[in-house]
């Protein structure tokens, strides 16, 4: 695994070498290609590449193309320290940063294309393909699927990604205990203890039944006025979060049991709040679906603006997921059932691999 990712930095960093040693300077693709003895046709390319992620700059004259460094470009930065870092330490000290890279790099292609203010992107390997720009920020959208099917690995991946790029998440956890959550996300190679300590992410355990009890005293006191306040419910003192999961809403919908009414003006408010603070949501539902998808929507879809839903198929004797995008609200989406698998770094979803059928679901 490594050593292919090492491979497709080094690759990059071969070409790159030359205008990270010469920053100041420009070269044209003649001269790199000859430095480095490639074809000047793949230098053309590669630098071609380079220059739309912004790491290096160009300029035509006479035909030609002359490229030099970006020096303030972020990308480059980066490249540049890790090339020096290489140079100094070798070995075992490349596993960490020659990943980081390879990420930043892939990533840079789709954020050039999205702009990250307006929208909010995943970070889940292969599904960020299905969207055009991403979520608009401030929506919230519906994790759906039968149990195991992934949901709260795609919300830990979702914190972990978004927080990473400086956003505050705050996931609220109200089955698992948030211990188990950070050890989930360790496995899985996320830092984190870093984040936590930076500020960027909050794990938080909320008891749903302590939901139901203020929603309910919330309601008696406001006497019949459905708008109650249930910021304080939500988010912690002192934490105004720019991404929330929460797990889940089937655990919340439980406590509110026999007192529905009750949910459905919770489930609005909290709706309301999340647009309000534009903040971009995942809202984890338990509900199991089968690819003809039977099941008859919730209060939460209707609301919701955009649904996701996760799929554990059998097809003979083998189980497969599968993912898909039912709705966006604002936003442009492939609409297709893509095959998904989770892995020891996740979850990966193959936008090419669409998975057809009449099979049930799981
Ligand atoms: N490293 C891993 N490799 C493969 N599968 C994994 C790994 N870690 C967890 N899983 C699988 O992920 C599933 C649990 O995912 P989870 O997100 O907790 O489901 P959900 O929240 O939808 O109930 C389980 O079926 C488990 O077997
Ligand atoms: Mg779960």
């Amino acid at each position: 695994m490594f050593e292919t990712i090492n491979k497709h930095v080094f690759k990059e960093l071969n070409i790159l070498r030359v205008f990270i040693e010469e920053a100041s300077r420009e070269f044209n693709v003649r001269e790199v290609a000859r430095l480095i003895k490639i074809a000047p046709a793949t230098a053309s390319k590669e630098l071609k590449k380079f220059a739309n992620l912004g790491i290096l700059t160009s300029r035509k004259e006479r035909r030609h193309d002359f490229y030099k460094a970006n020096s303030e470009n972020e990308l480059f930065k980066d490249l540049r320290s890790f090339y020096h870092a290489r140079k100094i330490k070798p070995a075992p000290f490349l596993e960490a940063p020659a990943k980081r890279i390879e990420f930043t790099v892939a990533e840079a292609i789709k954020e050039k294309k999205s702009d990250t203010k307006e929208w909010a992107l995943t970070g889940v390997t292969g599904f960020d393909d299905l969207l055009d720009k991403g979520f608009p920020r401030g929506t919230s959208s519906l994790l759906c699927g039968g149990p195991g099917t992934g949901k709260t690995i795609m919300g830990l991946q979702i914190c972990n990604y978004a927080a990473n790029k400086g956003e505050k998440c705050l996931y609220m956890t109200f089955e698992e205990s948030p211990e188990r959550l950070k050890k989930h996300m360790k496995d899985f190679g996320f830092n984190v203890e870093e984040l936590e300590k930076k500020g960027l992410l909050v794990l938080q355990k909320v008891n749903p039944f302590d939901i139901t009890r203020q929603v309910t005293a919330m309601l008696e006191r406001a006497k019949g006025e459905l708008l109650i306040d249930i910021k304080p419910l939500i988010f912690p003192k002192g934490f105004t979060p720019d991404r929330v999961i929460i797990d889940s809403l089937t655990a919340i919908s439980s406590a509110f049991y026999g007192k529905e009414e009750n949910y459905r003006i919770y489930i609005e408010q909290l709706f309301n709040l999340l647009e309000e603070s534009n903040v971009t949501s995942f809202l984890v539902s338990e509900r199991t679906y089968g690819l003809n998808r039977l099941t008859t929507a919730g209060v939460e879809e209707f609301l919701a603006d955009g649904v996701i839903i996760l799929y554990n198929v059998q097809r003979g004797t083998v189980r497969e997921s599968a993912i898909e995008i039912l709705k966006i609200r604002g936003a442009k989406f492939e609409k297709k059932v893509v095959a998904m698998k989770i892995t020891d770094q996740g979850i990966v979803v193959y936008p090419e691999q669409e998975v057809f059928g009449q099979v049930g679901g799981g």
